[in-house]
């Protein structure tokens, strides 16, 4: 099973948090909705979960469909979703379930929990026309610096000033 980590990045290359002075542009939610349509599934944060459902008033919505993972340490059940306590565990539950790919969808601590155990095959990051303030980062160490190269596998843009990366990471 492939990893694919999906981001949307502000132009100064932060992790783009939404808030309301911050939507997220339609192009970048729906080509997250068609990654996530194509693999039939995501993983997801707790937290970045808590304000998914809170858009969508709980249900939901254009997800409901596919399997949703949440990892957690401490969540219990969450209906529409299976919990992890890790992201191994995410995967191994989508690996043993047969999918071809995993989508890693947010937000920046799960990113770089699976980032910083070399988890991710490829990346997917959709740069944003916006230039960010204090904000995260996605880091493959936080304690050292340390650098690993890429494979550009191809840049689309995808409209409205959003341009599209995508990458392969090798394990
Ligand atoms: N740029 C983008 O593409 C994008 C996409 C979506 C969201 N966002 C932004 O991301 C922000 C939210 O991200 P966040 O970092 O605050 O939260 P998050 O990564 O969505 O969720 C963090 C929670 O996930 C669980 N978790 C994380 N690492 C774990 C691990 N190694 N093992 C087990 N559980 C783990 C923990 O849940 P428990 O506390 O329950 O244990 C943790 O509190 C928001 O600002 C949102 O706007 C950005």
């Amino acid at each position: 099973m492939k990893t694919i980590l999906w981001a949307t990045l502000s132009a100064n290359g932060n992790y783009a948090q939404s808030s309301p002075e911050n939507p997220p542009k339609k192009e970048a939610l729906d080509d997250f909705a068609k990654h996530a349509k194509a693999a039939g599934n995501f993983i997801v944060g707790r937290r970045t979960f808590e304000s998914m459902q809170g858009n969508n008033g709980g249900g939901g919505g254009p997800f409901g469909a596919l399997d949703i993972v949440v990892v957690s340490r401490v969540a219990g059940d969450i209906p529409g979703a299976t919990v992890a306590r890790s992201p191994q565990e995410a995967l191994d539950y989508l690996q043993q379930k047969g999918y071809q790919h995993a989508l890693i969808g947010a937000g920046a601590e799960l990113h770089n929990a699976f980032l910083g155990q070399g988890l991710v095959d490829e990346l997917i990051f959709n740069v944003a026309p916006v230039l960010e303030g204090k904000g995260y980062n996605l880091l493959i160490d936080k304690e050292n610096y340390r650098y690993k190269n890429v494979e550009l596998l191809n840049v689309m843009p995808l409209g409205s000033g959003v341009v599209q990366m995508h990458y392969a990471v090798s394990r």
